[in-house]
């Protein structure tokens, strides 16, 4: 009976260590392009669909509301990491929705709960990326 106790506890999981470098960087790839989504939104419209040749570089919002409420009208680039954010700002910004100032981006953007594992391989893929010509404006707040 021990000796079967102490063979389940042996498969049970173990503590990984947190990832780092290319690991993370190839996990938040994985979770913007094909968990989360941030390119539907973030990655601007060319003639063929989305332009990966400017991923996450921001654009027109072509979507509108169904009711009438306050609608983010245009998408910042946010490749590169956000224009006004430090990288641990970021982050958390990832695991609450919350701005560094307190405030919330205005719909369709979704208020992320990301755990802090993901939310650093979120922003660790996204800061490889070249920003784009779009910045964040006063007037998309
Ligand atoms: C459904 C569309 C949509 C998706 C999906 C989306 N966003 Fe957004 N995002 C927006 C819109 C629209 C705004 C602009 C909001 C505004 O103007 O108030 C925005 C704003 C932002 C901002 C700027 C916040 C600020 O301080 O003004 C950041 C950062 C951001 N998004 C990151 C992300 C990340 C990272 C992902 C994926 C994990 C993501 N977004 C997915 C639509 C989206």
């Amino acid at each position: 009976m021990i000796a079967a106790f102490a063979a389940l506890s042996a498969c049970a999981p173990q503590e990984t260590a947190p990832l780092s470098g290319d690991a993370l960087v190839a996990r938040g790839d994985y979770l913007v392009n094909s968990v989360v989504l941030c390119g539907d939104c973030h990655t601007p419209m060319g003639p063929q669909g989305p332009d990966q040749t400017r991923r996450l570089q921001g654009g027109p919002n072509l979507t509108t509301p169904t009711i009438d409420i306050p609608w983010g009208d245009v998408v910042p680039s946010i490749a590169g990491t956000p224009a006004y954010y430090t990288e641990d700002q970021f982050i958390a910004f990832l695991q609450t929705g919350v701005r560094p100032d307190g405030t919330h981006p205005r719909p369709p953007m979704p208020p992320y709960r990301l755990n802090e594992d993901d939310a650093r391989a979120v922003a660790a893929y996204i800061a490889t990326l070249p920003r784009g010509g779009e910045e964040h404006t006063e007037d998309s707040h």
